[in-house]
């Protein structure tokens, strides 16, 4: 698995200031702002453009080259906020990136480089104590890029795929994202801080690249945030950590037009500086554009309502039953009650939240006989699927 990678040091270190949450019970998605750019737009057009999108907080980061001088730095920030009073509110972390990992595949054996050992010991004890989180880089992209096949592309942008099985845990790991943010959950654990909860400070694709880059793409970049922000939505969380989404900063808002490397490196940003869309993730409040269509849109007659389910066919696989229920989720249903503690979480089955979701989306659109597609695995049914206390609304409703 490669990692983002960074001229001088394997570490990436920034101080990042991570507001606290209280309540978890919807996704949280952030964007950064790329800063490696002279043809920024002033400061209220960027309040304005992220007034616009569903984006819930901006992130930006400064370098600190000095690893010897970032815990003692951090401390005096945690100090300063404490004698404000701001010390539970504001969190101080760092970011690292996927490279302060020596194995990460499978998952489960996730540990960490022996040579930062020490260094990370004390930085996650200072996690551990102040409750702030540990941040992180995952980077499908580059995974990607060191293993150019079809199969791991489609791993990489959470599009039906044949899985990778992680044999210590018995767990098929449908997407790259969960399995890396999943490595890094492992290696926390084999240094005792399992507690330490994971940020996602960085993760993009670029849309453009060199003639000589196979990975960027318009097409990829548009699939992997888009599918990715559905993934979020969805709260289904890692299969290490079920029920719950990561918080996740898109890289980035901007493109950054200074940044040295290959084209693909100037080609990260959602936004254009003339604030328009290099492409539409489906982050814009006016728009709920669907970031991969799954369904046609040409029109036809409707179905006579009353008592109809939206329902899985039988022998859909789970990948793409998974991709049903980030897409369903992704797109403005309640996704509430199969999450823990909800009526229809039990079972706790890709199969059994999928058929909720996709109900319901199917009920909150119009109804249409498209609404209930999901790329031909999904068909109408005049039999009740709900049980217990958990509801499947239904066409009559
Ligand atoms: C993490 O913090 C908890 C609560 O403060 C403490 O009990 C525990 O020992 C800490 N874990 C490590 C590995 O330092």
């Amino acid at each position: 698995m490669a990692a983002r990678t960074y001229p001088i040091s394997l570490l990436f270190f920034v101080v990042l200031l991570h507001a606290a949450r209280f309540g978890e019970s919807e996704s949280f998605i952030g964007v950064n702002y790329g800063q490696v750019a002279d043809n920024l737009p002033p400061p209220p057009a960027t309040a304005k453009l992220l007034q616009s999108t569903s984006i819930q907080k901006v992130m930006t980061s400064n370098d600190q080259n000095l690893m010897s001088q970032l815990l003692p730095a951090m401390q005096n920030v945690q100090n300063a906020l404490n004698a404000v009073s701001l010390g539970d509110k504001i969190k101080v972390s760092t970011v690292h990136s996927m490279g302060v990992l020596k194995t990460s595949e499978p998952p489960s054996t996730g540990s960490f480089h022996p040579s930062l050992s020490d260094l990370l010991k004390g930085l996650l004890g200072f996690n551990n104590g102040t409750g702030s989180p540990f941040a992180i880089n995952p980077y499908p992209y580059f995974a990607y890029r060191s293993d150019p096949r079809p199969e791991t592309l489609a791993f990489c942008l959470f599009q039906p795929n044949a899985g990778r099985f992680d044999s210590n845990t018995k767990i098929k790991y449908m997407n790259m994202f969960d399995a890396q943010v999943d490595a890094v959950h492992s290696a926390l654990n084999s240094m005792g801080f399992k507690n330490v909860e994971i940020v996602v400070a960085e993760t993009g694709w670029p849309y453009k690249g060199d003639s000589n880059e196979v990975a960027p793409s318009v097409e990829n970049a548009k699939a992997y945030n888009g599918n990715l922000i559905a993934h979020l939505r969805s709260m289904v969380g890692t299969p290490l950590m079920p029920g719950k989404s990561v918080d996740t900063y898109l890289f980035a808002l901007y493109d950054e037009d200074l940044k040295p490397g290959p084209a693909s490196e100037r080609a990260f940003g959602l936004f254009k500086t003339d604030l328009s869309m290099n492409y539409d993730v489906g982050l814009s409040k006016s728009s709920q554009t669907p970031a991969t269509p799954k369904t046609p849109v040409s029109p036809s007659p409707k179905p006579k309502k009353g008592g109809l389910w939206c329902v899985p066919k039988s022998g859909v696989s789970d990948s793409q039953l998974q991709a049903n229920l980030d897409y369903a989720c992704g797109h403005g249903i309640d996704c509430g009650p199969i999450q823990p503690g909800g009526p229809c979480f039990e079972p706790n089955t890709v199969a059994s939240h999928a058929a909720y979701a996709m109900n319901l989306f199917y009920q909150n659109s119009d109804r249409n006989p498209w609404n209930c597609d999901f790329s031909q695995t999904a068909t109408l049914s005049s039999d009740n699927p709900s049980y217990k206390n958990c509801i499947y609304p239904s066409g009559s409703s």
